[in-house]
């Protein structure tokens, strides 16, 4: 038993280990940069924003010729979002038309490719855009490919990036079980991020879980706060969502026979208006909290010692954002640069 623990704690530390090769360091937490707004500060004071910060990796959701040069000169990896409408380009032109695309973006040569660590190729397709669905696949063979022709291949990660729906169960975690309808799609892109040692990248949003469900998800599980474990699961105990979701991933991924694909939270954040739950007190204990145990390293219960590398929503409140009041809300910083609400990022 001595012997087995000893040999799971090595295999967590490997498996970090392994996790901060492949992409950026997960201990350090990174902050989504969307800008669907009127009011956006220019690229090279948001860059100097996060710096100031500590924070040294951000996620676009495009690849933005205004933002990329400037995050890349702040010294920022870089995670870029390939939109949802380049995908059957990208799926029919092969690997010379994905090498066009990267260099058509800035993304093949020079300091931004440089810092480039992840492409999240799609946003949510399974989700909200089955269009896009047959094409996912082949894009990221094909942009894997051609960053392999530019020996870029170990530095930049591909993968695709999935709303918390992906699962058809997730309670209790160890149940975490993909959507059967979307295994047609799911099967190949596990393949192909197992051979290329890329992350599963999750969006996972416990405050729209608990304004959708409150009963069943009180505020204080959502938040991750909870005093005592909310779900128990065998012999592991959950106090959060946060913690419960990620694991139903890993679940779903061992259940398939992907157990060592790592799993990256592309998108996890928590607004201050709204909703009666959307209150600056609530983000800055939700993105404290998420920013004290990258900073700290924590993993799950399922894999501790495996630290899941965590991107926050937003860097800024986003006025031109559709749908419900607290979408406008979930910036950590207002435009003039001050924090929202008390956070840490040290
Ligand atoms: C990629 O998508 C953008 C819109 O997001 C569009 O303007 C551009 O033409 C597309 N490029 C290709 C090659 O499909």
């Amino acid at each position: 038993m001595a012997t087995l623990r000893f040999g799971c704690v090595l295999l967590a530390a490997l498996a970090a280990l392994l996790a901060a090769a492949a992409g950026g360091d997960p201990g350090k937490i990174g902050v989504c940069h969307g800008r669907v707004g009127g009011n956006l500060p220019a690229p090279e004071a948001a860059a100097a924003l996060l710096r100031s910060n500590g924070i040294t990796k951000a996620r676009l959701f495009l690849p933005d010729p205004a933002v990329l040069p400037a995050f890349a000169a702040a010294g920022i990896d870089l995670t870029v979002g390939v939109p949802n409408e380049n995908l059957t380009f990208l799926s029919a032109a092969g690997p010379e038309g994905a090498l066009q695309w990267l260099r058509s973006n800035g993304l093949a040569a020079g300091p931004v490719a440089g810092r480039l660590r992840y492409l999240a190729v799609g946003n949510e397709v399974l989700y909200n855009n089955q269009f896009y669905a047959p094409h996912l696949v082949p894009a990221m063979r094909n942009l894997h490919a051609a960053l392999a022709s530019l020996g870029l291949d170990g530095a930049v990660k591909v993968s695709s990036a999935h709303a918390s729906s992906v699962l058809a169960s997730s309670y209790p975690p160890s149940a975490g079980a993909f959507d059967a309808a979307q295994m047609d799609v799911l099967r190949p892109m596990l393949r192909l991020l197992a051979d290329t040692g890329a992350p599963f990248m999750l969006n996972a949003y416990p405050f729209i879980s608990h304004v959708g469900d409150p009963a069943n998800v009180p505020l204080a599980y959502a938040l991750g706060a909870s005093d005592e474990p909310v779900v128990r699961d065998g012999a592991l105990a959950y106090a959060g969502l946060f913690d419960a979701t990620v694991d139903a991933v890993v679940a779903a991924l061992e259940r398939e026979g992907f157990g060592g694909v790592p799993v990256a939270v592309t998108e996890t954040g928590w607004p201050t208006a709204g909703h009666p739950a959307a209150t600056p007190e609530n983000a800055a204990a939700y993105n404290g909290r998420m920013a004290e145990r990258a900073a700290r390293g924590v993993g799950t219960p399922r894999r501790p010692g495996a630290p899941v590398e965590v991107f926050l929503f937003d860097l800024y409140d986003e006025d031109g954002k559709t749908g419900a009041e607290f979408e406008r809300h979930f910036g950590i910083f207002r435009a003039d640069g001050v924090k929202a609400y008390n956070i840490n990022f040290a």
